[in-house]
């Protein structure tokens, strides 16, 4: 069976699976709507009337929300609902187990293959990032029982459709469809209608399953990925061989990578920013400039949640994820003025792409630049 299709959860499962999926669709969606009611209606003007004007901080919206039985019950829900979602996924992930072993290694030791696997067993995982357990998957996104272990890579991909359900309200996501890969293309091609890439690097590429889709837009280009975690780049190679189409994947810190000089025409990442600490991220966007050939586009996207621009009530339910919901770097992100790391990275202040763009029901930020030629 073709590795995209072992991922199929058998009839308890799937019922089990949906109610996840509607479980958090309704928490995420509806009843965080609620919170917003509940601070502009009742709230907020109470604060108001004692002490003559709007609560003015994340601060002070936090010390009226999070008391609130309202809040309580949201936050237990999004606990609830995330353990949930990894016991679901891990259900049908210990069932088809066998399975996906026996593939994943046909596919990696496979004679024709199209792409490469490049492991690095003296990778040192930095920290504070090897320690987190990103989402709260168990086990993290580096764990491995021997070099065949794809566990935490199956974890992502059935957690990703579960929570893809959820985020775009539909009832079903297929696992690894890559939404924000083709979202990633249409962008690069509004950005810099004229780039033809010849080489394309995604960093912080996870399953892969993006990289699918920017190497089928553009059948031309060699297309590299890299992640720190062994167990994601190997399944995003038995998954990359599976779609046919060939991309070169390595185990690799984005933030000390050792490809040369100008190399790559296009280097985006999905989700990647606001999943690693500071610091790396700096250095990260550093070794992009440096890698990125002139003429060429960095594209990041990421969430939206800048405090410019998200409401009080946002940004304390974000600070409650960065504390419980295994989000450590998303507020630490979301307080980085994006611009001038990418200044500070290299590109001027006419080069750099720092903007909002629509995403669904909701937006996401898309940053970067483009080097001059
Ligand atoms: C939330 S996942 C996103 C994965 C993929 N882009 C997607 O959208 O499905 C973030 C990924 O960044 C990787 N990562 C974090 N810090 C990294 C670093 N310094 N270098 C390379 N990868 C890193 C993690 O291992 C993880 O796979």
């Amino acid at each position: 069976m073709a590795l995209q299709d072992i991922y199929q959860p058998a009839q308890d499962e799937a019922s089990r699976h949906a109610f996840v999926g509607t479980l958090k669709a309704y928490v995420n969606g509806r009843l965080e709507e609620r919170l917003d009611t509940l601070y502009e209606e009742t709230l907020s003007p109470a604060f108001a009337a004692q002490h003559g004007r709007k609560p003015a901080s994340r601060e002070e919206a936090s010390g009226l929300l999070t008391g609130d039985p309202l809040f309580q019950m949201w936050a237990s829900l999004v606990y609830s609902s995330q353990d949930l979602m990894w016991e679901a996924a891990g259900e049908t992930i210990d069932r088809i187990r066998p399975e996906v072993d026996r593939t994943v290694n046909q596919l990696v030791q496979g004679n024709a293959r199209l792409g490469s696997l490049t492991l690095d067993p003296k990778l040192v995982i930095p920290q504070p990032i090897a320690d987190v357990e990103i989402h709260r998957q168990p086990g993290g996104f580096f764990h491995q029982d021997g070099v065949e272990d794809v566990t935490a890579a199956m974890l992502n991909l059935g957690a990703g459709g579960v929570y893809g359900a959820a985020k775009r309200q539909v009832a079903q996501a297929r696992p690894g469809d890559p939404v924000a890969g083709r979202a990633l293309v249409d962008l690069a091609r509004k950005l810099a209608p004229t780039l033809e890439p010849r080489r394309i690097l995604e960093l912080g590429c996870g399953i892969g399953s993006h990289t699918v889709a920017l190497a089928q837009a553009w059948p031309e280009a060699e297309v590299h990925g890299l992640d720190l975690s062994a167990p994601l780049v190997r399944f995003a190679h038995a998954w990359a061989e599976d779609n046919e189409v060939g991309i070169h994947y390595h185990q690799m810190d984005a933030s000390a990578t050792n490809f040369p000089e100008g190399h790559f025409d296009l280097i985006v990442s999905v989700i990647f920013c606001h999943e690693t600490s500071h610091d790396i991220l700096r250095r990260s966007m550093a070794q992009a400039y440096r890698m990125l050939a002139p003429g060429g586009l960095l594209l990041n996207i990421d969430v939206p949640y800048q405090p410019s621009r998200t409401s009080l009530v946002k940004q304390v339910t974000n600070e409650w994820q960065v504390a419980n919901n295994g989000e450590p770097f998303w507020m630490g992100f979301a307080d980085t003025e994006m611009k001038r790391v990418l200044m500070e990275a290299g590109f001027a202040e006419d080069e750099v792409i720092d903007q909002y763009q629509p995403n669904g029901r909701s937006s996401q930020y898309v940053f970067g630049g483009i080097k001059r030629a």
